[in-house]
């Protein structure tokens, strides 16, 4: 389970920081990877509204969004924005990275694409601002509500401190610990609850990412899954972000990575390899499966669209098979 922060304020030693530290550290201890963003230190362009990703799917800016942020937020099962309420809304640092997150907007609603992840993956805010009316946090709700729909995030609820303004306020607050480790546990509950999945093939740049797209799809509530390959490729297989598009399924700024990364050093219930030879060992006590296919590098599109359909089956029948 990874659990990706957005720590929103410039002050690094500030309020904001800390109230996203203590969350990260209880997201931690519970079992999550986690991995802050202080988005300040982000080479973040504001969109320019060159609707590029409304007609074609992708944005041209090249800069940190693009190569660090778009991915890490396709792969987090939990999004979580931490932010100082500036002129009762977020900073300027994090609506710039919000504004650009227009991208996966279009994706979804021009292109009508649905992202696998979107069935699972939730938001959280914290906020803290040095004012106490009653309204002080309302604006900035409403950008969040829209905010983690256009990244196929359930809005899953907040903490918000008021009168909260010097540096150390925050961690000077009698309640933030328990209210943090509490909130951490509640949202962090159901991914817990998961069996993991690894479906692992030759380069993690085609069979394994689809299997592992059908399988969040299809059970991502169930099951925490994951893909890696015995050698990464650099990218993955165009041909198969072009035949999961046709079917509506989002693939764009997934990016192939080892076994060892996926797994990351923690227990897996289940391990299918795929592929026309795989020399992946098992771990003991490891259910494991093998999924044979031909090898589809350098084969026709109609090649890779009957292996996607084969994939999606064999999903299908696993999923049927683990309810058992
Ligand atoms: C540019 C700017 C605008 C601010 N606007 C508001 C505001 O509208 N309402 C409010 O209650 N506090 C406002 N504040 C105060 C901050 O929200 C507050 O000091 C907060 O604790 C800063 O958090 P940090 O330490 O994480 O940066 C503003 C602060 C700055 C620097």
């Amino acid at each position: 389970m990874f659990v990706l922060g957005f720590q929103g304020s410039p002050r690094r030693g500030g309020n904001t920081n800390f109230l996203l530290s203590k969350f990260m550290e209880a997201a931690g201890q519970s079992g999550a990877k986690t991995h802050s963003i202080f988005v300040d230190k982000k080479n973040i362009v504001p969109c320019k509204e060159y609707t590029v990703c409304e007609k074609k799917g992708f944005c041209p800016i090249d800069d940190d969004m693009t190569h660090k942020i778009y991915p890490l937020i396709r792969k987090a099962d939990i999004i979580v924005v931490a932010t100082p309420i500036f002129f009762y809304s977020t900073t300027a640092q994090m609506k710039a990275l919000i504004d650009r997150c227009q991208l996966f907007w279009a994706r979804k609603y021009r292109l009508k694409l649905t992202d696998p992840g979107q069935g699972t993956r939730q938001g959280f805010l914290l906020a803290i601002g040095a004012t106490k009316g009653k309204n002080l946090f309302e604006g900035l709700k409403l950008t969040m509500t829209y905010f983690f729909d256009a990244v196929s995030a359930k809005y899953a609820g907040s903490l918000t401190y008021p009168g909260i303004e010097k540096p150390g306020d925050m961690k000077n607050h009698p309640a933030v610990s328990e209210d943090v480790r509490r909130a951490a546990e509640k949202l962090l509950k159901p991914f817990l609850k998961r069996k993991r999945i690894l479906f692992a093939c030759k380069d993690n740049a085609c069979l394994s990412q689809m299997a592992s797209a059908f399988m969040q799809h299809l059970g991502g509530d169930r099951f925490e899954i994951l893909s890696g390959g015995l050698h990464a490729a650099d990218s993955i297989y165009p041909a198969m972000e072009d035949v999961m598009q046709e079917i509506g399924l989002d693939m764009a700024f997934r990016k192939p990575q080892s076994i060892h990364s996926a797994v990351d050093g923690k227990p897996l219930d289940w391990l299918i390899t795929m592929g026309d030879k795989t020399n992946i060992k098992s771990a003991k006590g490891v259910f494991t499966l093998h999924w044979d296919f031909p090898d589809h590098r350098g084969k026709q599109i109609g090649f890779i669209r009957k292996l996607r359909d084969d994939i999606k089956n064999r999903v299908a029948e696993l999923i049927v098979q683990l309810k058992q």
